[in-house]
């Protein structure tokens, strides 16, 4: 354990900082390997529906107490959001999803709690979609599965293929070690403050465009590009101007992500369904993945720049039907049940998390 005497490291963005043993997810960034709840990602994303991961996490996290069939307790979670929306009047999705989720309440029965907030979680980012186009909200259907009801409360068309390639991004994206928001909500964890100001504080984090904020620019960066002819040049006059590729590069990640290959099936699925919506951008997404790529080889030629999972994300939610300023809080959705399970094993754990800093002011 450290203590005061330890050697002092400074990491200013913490690389090869360890904060936390966990049992939820393993990212090996040299291998391009993600372990989920004990599973490698490209075998639990098709083949389990959110709430069963949602479920293996929380197990997993240590959170006791919820049913392990969770589709039913999620329906009613759901429901209940619904029944009690809040204004949901922000412009942004993420500034929307933030402020209701901060004004539920916590009852400090944390399995009560993960259920309430992963249930409001897909309710709230819904109804703020169609409040932004003007629409109605759509009440919950308790009897549907989590990403079912959450494109039929859209608005959306949620055919078999549409939903099975939704679940499948929700799966892909429910727990990935100690990214940013993960550790925004074991730090408020830690503190002992409740589940609620924990995913209040893990959403802000989420937000930026470095973490989950980047699906909504890879998709207007496909639509500039237009044609995969025109990938080279146009990602070339983007790096001379000094702009990054967004969807490339990853902090942990040396090989490209995994979950970019587990996604990029997903839409080939869509695709050969005939289900794609106005999609039909996987070539494209490809060709610009390809030049991308080389062009990043070019100019980093000892940091290798891949596509991470949010290329992909980008055209999957596209091909499903949801709006780009959706993609964000769709990010929520399923990320919100890795939030819980660190919640749950950093309340177990009990350390309060309060690195140092060196000071480099004025000194009396
Ligand atoms: N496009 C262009 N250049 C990139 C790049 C990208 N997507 N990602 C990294 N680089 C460059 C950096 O500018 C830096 O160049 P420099 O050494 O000449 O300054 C070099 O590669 C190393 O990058 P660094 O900032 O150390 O990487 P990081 O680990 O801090 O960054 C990300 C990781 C994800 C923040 C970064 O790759 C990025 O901004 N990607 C685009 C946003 C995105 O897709 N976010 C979603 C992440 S899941």
């Amino acid at each position: 354990m450290t203590n005061v005497a330890s050697p002092e490291i400074y990491a200013p963005g913490l690389e090869g900082i360890l904060a936390a043993e966990t049992a939820l997810s393993d990212v090996d960034g040299a291998k391009g390997r993600l372990i989920i709840a004990g599973h490698d990602v490209e075998q639990l994303a098709p083949r389990a529906s959110f709430e069963e991961v949602a479920s293996m996490l929380w197990r997993a996290g240590g959170l006791h107490g919820a049913p392990s069939d969770l589709r039913g307790a999620l329906g009613a979670a759901r429901a209940t959001a619904s029944a009690r929306l809040p204004e949901l009047s922000a412009a942004d999705g993420m500034d929307a999803l933030r402020a209701a989720v901060a004004q539920l309440t916590a009852t400090g029965a944390l399995a009560a709690d993960a259920i309430a907030l992963t249930g409001a979680v897909a309710v709230f980012a819904a109804a703020w979609s169609r409040r932004a186009a003007g629409l109605a909200p759509i009440a919950a259907d308790p009897s549907l599965g989590h990403a079912a009801d959450y494109l039929r409360m859209i608005g959306g068309d949620p055919t078999p293929a549409r939903v099975a390639a939704l679940d499948r991004y929700l799966v892909t994206v429910s727990d990935h070690g100690m990214n940013a928001s993960t550790f925004t909500a074991r730090v408020v964890a830690s503190t002992a403050s409740d589940a609620v100001s924990a995913i209040t504080a893990a959403i802000g984090a989420l937000k930026g465009p470095l973490h989950g904020g980047a699906p909504g620019p890879v998709l207007d960066m496909l639509d500039a590009v237009g044609a995969p002819d025109r990938a080279e040049a146009w990602l070339r006059a983007e790096l001379d101007a000094g702009r990054r590729i967004m969807g490339m590069g990853h902090r942990v990640y040396r090989v490209r992500d995994p979950r970019a290959a587990v996604l990029e099936a997903a839409i080939g699925a869509l695709e050969r369904a005939g289900d794609a919506g106005a999609g039909g951008r996987l070539a494209l997404a490809r060709a610009v993945e390809r030049a991308a790529t080389s062009a990043l080889r070019e100019r980093h030629p000892d940091r290798p720049l891949a596509a991470n999972v949010e290329f992909y994300t980008a055209v999957l939610l596209d091909a499903v039907g949801l709006p780009r300023t959706l993609f964000s809080p769709t990010f929520a959705v399923g990320r919100v049940a890795g939030w819980l399970g660190h919640v749950a094993e950093q309340q177990r754990n009990g350390r309060l998390i309060r690195p140092g800093s060196r000071y480099v002011g004025v000194r009396p």
